[in-house]
C-alpha cells in the first residue's frame, strides 16, 4: 500500500487521476470502477479537465459502479444510477451505454447481484478501481462483518452508514436500509485500486485500514493484501497514522 498526503482536494484528485489513467493505459478496452460520495469528486473534476487521460478515450471505456441502493424509485435523485449519470458520466464524457450499475429495483435482487458480478468478469475484471472509505471502514457498502472474500450481493446498511448518508436525503428515515454492493473479494480482484479520503472523521478508518489487523471488523483493511493500492489522503485523514514518516519517505522515492 502506498500512501500520499496532499493538501488540497484538487491536488489529490489530480494525483489519483494520473494513477488511474496509467492503469487504464495498460490494456485495450479497459474498465474503470467508479465510486459515488464526496471523496472522489476531485478525481472526476481532474478527468473532466483532461488530467491523467492522455491517449484515453473515456467515451470508449466501460465503467462499473461499486454499489446501488435497493428500492429507490427510478427517478430518485439519490439513486446511484442517477448520481453517476449526473456527477460522472456526463461530467467526464463516458458513454451512458458503457456504464453499469447494479439493479436495485430488480424483482430478484440475488439474481441481479450475480448478474452484475458476471458482467464484471465478462469484461475481464476492473483495471482501475476508485474507492472512498466509510468512517466504519466499509469499502463499497461492505459493512463491518462482511466476508473478506465476498462477491456482489445484497447487504443491510448499518445505522452509522445511513446516518452518514442522511445528508443527501431529507432525513435518515428516507435513507434505504439495503444496497447491492460489489463484494470485498470482487473489489480485491481489481488490478489497481486508488482510495481517497479527506477529513478528521476518516482518520480512524484510515489508521485501521492501513495499519490495523486485517479483519472483517474494518473491511478495508484487506487492502493491505492487495499488490497495487494507493491511498491519497489529506492531512486530517492521515493524522492518526503511526508510520506517516515512512510513507512520506517512500512517496518521495516514487516521485
Ligand atoms: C460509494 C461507496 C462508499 C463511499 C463511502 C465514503 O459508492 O461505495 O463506500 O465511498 O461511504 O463516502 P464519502 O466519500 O461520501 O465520504
Amino acid at each position: 500500500m502506498r500512501i500520499f498526503v496532499r493538501d488540497t482536494h484538487r491536488s489529490s484528485g489530480e494525483l489519483a487521476a494520473r494513477k488511474l489513467g496509467a492503469a487504464l493505459r495498460r490494456r485495450p478496452n479497459p474498465t474503470l470502477g467508479v465510486a459515488t460520495g464526496g471523496s472522489p469528486l476531485g478525481i472526476y473534476g481532474a478527468f473532466a479537465s483532461g488530467v491523467g487521460i492522455d491517449g484515453i478515450d473515456l467515451s470508449e471505456i466501460r465503467a462499473f459502479a461499486l454499489d446501488e441502493y435497493v428500492d429507490l424509485a427510478a427517478d430518485h435523485p439519490e439513486r446511484y444510477a442517477n448520481v453517476i449519470d449526473r456527477e460522472i458520466t456526463t461530467r467526464i464524457g463516458l458513454s451512458p451505454m458503457n456504464v453499469l450499475v447494479p439493479d436495485g429495483m430488480a424483482a430478484d435482487l440475488a439474481v441481479a447481484a450475480a448478474t452484475y458480478e458476471k458482467a464484471i468478469e465478462d469484461a475481464g475484471g476492473i483495471d482501475a478501481q476508485i474507492l472512498g472509505i466509510g468512517r466504519n471502514g466499509h469499502i463499497g457498502f461492505n459493512e463491518p462483518g462482511s466476508s473478506l472474500g465476498s462477491r456482489t450481493r445484497v447487504v443491510a446498511l448499518t445505522d452509522a452508514t445511513r446516518t452518514a448518508n442522511a445528508r443527501f436525503f431529507d432525513g435518515i428515515q428516507y435513507v434505504p436500509t439495503r444496497a447491492i454492493t460489489q463484494g470485498v473479494g470482487t473489489i480485491m480482484r481489481a488490478q489497481t485500486i486508488v482510495l481517497v479520503a479527506h477529513g478528521e472523521e476518516k482518520a480512524e478508518a484510515v489508521r485501521q485500514v492501513a495499519e490495523g489487523a486485517v479483519s472483517s471488523r474494518w473491511p478495508g483493511s484487506v487492502l493491505q493484501m492487495h499488490p497495487d493500492v494507493t491511498m491519497i489522503l489529506d492531512e486530517s485523514a492521515a493524522s492518526r497514522l503511526d508510520l506517516l514518516d515512512q510513507y512520506q519517505a517512500e512517496a518521495r522515492l516514487l516521485g
